[in-house]
Order: C-alpha cells, then sequence, then structure tokens
C-alpha cells in the first residue's frame, strides 16, 4: 500500500557520492527536516506504525546522534519515555557499555543504568540501518538493561549490507535501497 508520507521522504532523501569516503553513497535525510510538512508526515507514519505493530511499548530508545531527530517527537506523541544510547564518555553517572564494529576499527557506545528497567517494552530507533554495528550495538545494551525489545525501527535501510541480519529482533524500514 502506497503511503504518500513516505513518497514525500523518499523524494527529499539527497545523495551524496563518495561522501564520507569513496565507495560510500550517503543518504541525507536532512532535507525531510528542512520540510516541516514532510517531517510531519515521516513522524506521523512512524507513530501510526508503532502504535499497529508495537503493543505496549514503554520507551523508545533513540540512537546517536541521527536518532536523537525522530525519538522524542514519537516518544513525546505517544506519551512514553525518551532513553538515549550515546558514543562513549557523553553520559553521565553509571551507564553499561558495548564495544561494536564499523567499517574500519571499533567504537562504543553507552546507555544510563536504571533509564530502562528491567521487563521494559522498548522500541529502538534510528535514522538509517547499515552494516548493523550501531544497532547491534543497541540491541545488546537493551539485553544488558534486560528490556524486551519489540523492534528496531529505521527510517533508511541499505538491503544489499544485510544489516539486520545481525541482530534477531524484529526490523522495520520505511525507505529501502
Ligand atoms: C550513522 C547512522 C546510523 C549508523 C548506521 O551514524 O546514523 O546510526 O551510521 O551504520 P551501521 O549500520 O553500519 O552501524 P554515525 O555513526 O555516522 O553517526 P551520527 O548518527 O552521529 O551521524
Ligand atoms: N551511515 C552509514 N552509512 C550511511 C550512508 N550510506 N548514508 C548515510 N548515513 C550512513
Ligand atoms: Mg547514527
Amino acid at each position: 500500500s502506497e503511503d504518500r508520507r513516505i513518497a514525500r521522504v523518499k523524494e527529499l532523501i539527497k545523495d551524496y557520492p563518495d561522501f564520507p569516503k569513496p565507495g560510500i553513497l550517503f543518504r541525507d535525510i536532512f532535507p525531510v527536516l528542512q520540510d516541516a510538512k514532510a517531517l510531519r508526515g515521516l513522524v506521523d507514519a512512524i507513530i501510526d506504525f508503532i502504535k499497529a505493530k508495537c503493543d505496549g511499548v514503554e520507551v523508545i530508545i533513540g540512537l546517536d546522534s541521527r536518532g536523537f531527530l525522530f525519538g522524542p517527537m514519537i516518544s513525546e506523541a505517544l506519551g512514553i519515555s525518551f532513553v538515549p544510547i550515546r558514543k562513549a564518555g557523553k553520559l553521565p553517572g553509571e551507564t553499561y557499555k558495548v564495544e561494536y564494529t564499523l567499517e574500519y576499527g571499533t567504537d562504543k557506545c553507552e546507555m544510563q543504568k536504571e533509564s530502562v528497567k528491567p521487563g521494559q517494552k522498548v522500541v529502538i530507533l534510528d535514522d538509517l540501518l547499515a552494516t548493523g554495528g550501531t544497532m547491534k550495538a543497541a540491541c545488546e545494551l537493551a539485553e544488558v538493561a534486560q528490556a524486551h525489545v519489540l523492534c528496531c525501527v529505521v527510517v533508511i535501510e541499505l538491503t544489499d549490507l544485510q544489516g539486520r541480519k545481525r541482530f534477531k529482533y524484529p526490523c522495520h524500514a520505511f525507505v529501502q535501497y
């Protein structure tokens, strides 16, 4: 079923060949945020999906930094909590940490302990799924916190990279390349 809101998002996503490195086709989401009506449509589409498919969700976990663009708009509309996962060294207090692999080398991300309670139903949200390293790390942090991951939700999925194979939870993407 065709969703005009998502068709508009697809029109606005801009491609940049060879950014930030040769061979990478960068899919820029920011033009969607420049268009208030398009942003409203995207956020409403994400909210509609979560209401329909993520019954009982209690927490939206957003991933640093582009997952923060949409996460609080969605959690606020649903009347639920927003919790960030951040790159290492940014969050105060006690945190859970996990290391993850990038195309070259590794990085670390963190979530504050007690920001998610054991057994809480969560949706993990990001702008884009590429190799899946970032989302896999987020799933591991959610598991350490004993959260119940209902779904991983991304705006864009780069399907050739098969990132969704790296974690065991359902994954929904609105735009696939
Ligand atoms: C980008 C994107 C995703 C991640 C996807 O974030 O926003 O979070 O890469 O790649 P992966 O599936 O191969 O892990 P990036 O780390 O570039 O940082 P940003 O969100 O702060 O721009
Ligand atoms: N993050 C990882 N790969 C990306 C891509 N091709 N475009 C935009 N963001 C990305
Ligand atoms: Mg990111």
